[in-house]
């Protein structure tokens, strides 16, 4: 696309978000569902058009910093967080400030709101341009594969979303890792496209893990990331009846996808919920029994790819 296309795109993507409207924007992680964060009705669409339980909350995208400091209270530890990791794949989960007019609804009741600076050109002059955060979550139905590219959001959202804009495939293509910052405590909520070990590094400490008696990421129910066909994992090789998804060196096998015959963790991050899709209809169309995984390991991001295989794997409620 040229230049001037995705000039015209981000000014028309901005004048639908200050109208109240939906549009699907890219992101470095995955395609965003977004809408006016300090719009009531424009977020209350976002649950309805993906189907989204109401108690789940909302990624507020900001510019960076000093955008979201104006609706979160940032500690020492949480501002070094942003500092060293924004714009980048890391949510922040903070109190949310008494003066922020962030919609209610994009945290669902919580004290907290969860905030990140997405690094991608287009949503960032889409922030620029509206002038208010960006509430958004993954482009697909509730429950389903999460959308690299254009096509996986049309396919799920089509008729739900004003505008879609095609910025290609997500480089990342994993969501983004989330740490709730409770004073100087970090907890990991959700395993992502920064890997743990470079935030430990960063603060010098492990990452706590959530108290498994609440839920502190609404949205990481059980069974999620979820294509129609049943995902069998660890699998060395495929049955004759099975798609495969393979990761590193692999014999040929009829339906397969490799998510990195080099054995590289970010070209696989990259390939998941592509080829998650793609094997998914193969499936389908095949009338296939279901998707064998090759084992991943759980290093770096294979931490965040083994969370939303592990998710896609589980029994659906
Ligand atoms: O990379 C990403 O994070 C993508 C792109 C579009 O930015 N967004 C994304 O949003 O993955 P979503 O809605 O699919 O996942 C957000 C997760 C949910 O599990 C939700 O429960 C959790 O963040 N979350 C949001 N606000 C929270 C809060 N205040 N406290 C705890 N968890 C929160
Ligand atoms: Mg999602």
């Amino acid at each position: 696309m040229t230049e001037t296309m995705q000039l015209e795109e981000i000014a028309t993507a901005a004048t639908i978000l200050r109208g109240g409207g939906l549009v699907a924007i890219p992101t470095e992680t995955v395609y965003g569902l977004a809408a006016d964060a300090t719009n009531d009705r424009a977020v209350a669409r976002i649950y309805e058009a993906k189907g989204r339980p109401s108690f789940n909350p909302l990624i507020c995208h900001v510019s960076g910093f000093e955008m979201a400091a104006r609706f979160v209270e940032f500690s020492a530890l949480a501002r070094r967080l942003a500092e060293k990791f924004w714009p980048g794949p890391l949510t922040l989960v903070l109190p949310r400030r008494g003066d922020s007019d962030v919609s209610l609804l994009a945290s669902a009741g919580l004290p907290t709101l969860a905030v990140r600076a997405p690094d991608h050109k287009v949503a960032q002059s889409i922030i620029a341009k509206l002038g208010r955060p960006i509430a958004a979550p993954s482009a697909n139905r509730s429950g389903g594969v999460s959308p690299t590219t254009p096509h996986h959001v049309a396919a799920s959202l089509k008729d739900r979303v004003e505008f879609i804009i095609d910025g290609g495939p997500c480089a990342v293509g994993v969501e983004s890792t989330i740490v709730k910052c409770d004073g100087d405590k970090a907890i990991l909520l959700r395993p992502g496209g920064v890997p743990r070990a470079a935030i430990e590094e960063e603060i010098g400490k492990a990452l706590l893990t959530p108290d498994a008696a609440k839920i502190e990421a609404p949205g990481m129910l059980t069974s999620h990331y979820a294509p129609h066909a049943r995902l069998r994992l660890n699998a060395h090789d495929a049955h004759t009846n099975e798609a495969f998804l393979a990761f590193g060196p692999a014999a040929t096998h009829l339906n397969m996808l490799n998510l990195s015959a080099a054995s590289d963790l970010r070209e696989a991050a990259a390939n998941l919920f592509a080829h998650l899709h793609a094997l998914d209809k193969i499936c389908i169309e095949k009338n296939l029994t279901g998707i064998a995984v090759a084992p991943i390991p759980p290093k770096g991001l294979g931490e965040a790819i083994n969370d939303r295989l592990a998710r896609a794997a589980a029994p659906r409620t």
